[in-house]
């Protein structure tokens, strides 16, 4: 039988366990039996999913709670970011109340960050708020979006505006599910992973200089070590600041920049939030070399890092968009992690220790800005001259 790890969320009555392991989805049963059969037993378990999740797992996952003598429906709503709406949402509680919901139904979210994201926040306002697991079968949601009872959904004013703080009672990461993924989303999970490491742990950065590629390969134990780890780092974080009053904020490591290139780029395929992520990081790391916060060595080995796993770093892999820093900051003013008009960014005194500054001239911003989209601009085009 493959290994278990098990990590705890300690928040008081509402401490949660996060599983980790390789066959997880198929022994969902066993783990689920504790939660289905608490408040009386007979609790109602409703699985929401999307359609490509729904064709690789979700037969896998019926099985197995029906063979713990748990009964389940399934919601299969669209994939895509484009789910994460108001209709989708509103759709989704009118079926989930039509088929019968009650105060004691326990909602599944199996998928992404997009179906997790959607169906915590449904958990969190339907009938005042009811149960969830989550099942995250991205790599980025098992080390980010699963844990740590962020939810919501994205409105034409920005991304994850509405939502709720709302924390599951379960978290089951099957590292086997990753096999399915493409290569392109396992590169954008490992950009959260890699952030854990840069934000508060060298170690687990060298770690990752040293495994980064098996993991993006899928090697089952240099999977599972990088999801406890991720997990680890998340589950601690989140404990000590449930709602990002202090310590949370350094989760969003790399995430003003990414967030102002993804509402460039239309958070569509074009570029993936990972992606935006490694970027994002890379930007950081530089601003605080600039800033003369971290050595310029660390800024360095972090876009060497990301490069060499085939992480996008800069503006290079971007082509086809005219890109001014103007721009780009306006969107970081607009930005929720803004406040008072100032900026806000994670800075780094060193590889592994973040801070949050509030306090950056949007000069140097948009001096490394300049600096970056000029170095990777595509040579000029002469031939027609
Ligand atoms: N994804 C950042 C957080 O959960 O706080």
């Amino acid at each position: 039988m493959n290994q278990v790890e098990r990590l705890s969320v300690a928040l008081d009555e509402r401490r949660y366990d996060i599983l980790i392991g390789e066959d997880l989805i198929a022994r969902a049963g066993e783990h689920m039996a504790p939660l289905a059969q608490a408040a009386g037993g007979g609790r109602r378990v409703m699985i929401v999913t999307d359609e490509t999740v729904a064709g690789l797992h979700l037969g896998t996952l019926e099985r197995a709670l029906a063979g713990a003598g748990i009964a389940a429906e399934a919601f299969v709503v669209p994939p895509g970011e484009a789910s994460k709406d108001f209709a989708t949402l509103q759709h989704l509680c009118e079926r989930l109340l039509e088929a019968g919901l009650d105060r004691r139904s326990l909602l599944v979210a199996l998928g992404g960050g997009v179906v997790g994201d959607l169906t915590g926040f449904a958990a969190a306002i339907l009938l005042r708020g009811i149960d969830f697991v989550q099942i995250p079968t991205t790599l980025l949601a098992q080390v980010d979006s699963s844990v740590g009872g962020k939810t919501g959904i994205d409105t034409p004013q920005g991304k994850n505006l509405v939502g709720a703080f709302h924390q599951p009672r379960l978290v089951l990461a099957d590292t086997g599910a990753l096999a399915s993924l493409p290569r392109r989303e396992m590169l954008a999970g490992y950009a959260e992973v890699a952030k854990y490491g840069l934000l508060g742990d060298a170690g687990f950065f060298h770690w990752l200089q040293g495994h980064g590629h098996a993991v993006v390969e899928g090697e089952p134990n240099a999977l599972r070590q990088a999801v406890l780890t991720s997990c680890r780092a998340k589950a601690a974080v989140v404990a000590a600041d449930e709602r990002e009053a202090g310590q949370r904020a350094l989760l969003n490591l790399g995430h003003t920049f990414a967030h102002a290139l993804e509402i460039e780029c239309g958070f569509g395929q074009d570029l993936l939030h990972g992606e935006a992520v490694a970027i994002g990081m890379t930007l950081a790391f530089e601003l605080s070399a600039q800033l003369g916060h971290c050595p310029p060595e660390d800024a360095d080995a972090v876009r060497r890092h990301l490069a060499a796993v085939d992480l996008p770093t800069g503006f290079g892999r971007l082509g086809g968009r005219a890109w001014t820093a103007e721009r780009l900051i306006e969107h970081m003013r607009k930005d929720k992690k803004a406040s008072g008009g100032r900026l806000t960014f994670v800075l780094a005194r060193r590889i592994g220790e973040a801070f949050v500054s509030r306090d950056v001239d949007e000069a140097e911003v948009a001096h490394l800005l300049t600096e970056a989209i000029t170095q990777t601009a595509p040579p000029l085009d002469l031939a027609g001259e």
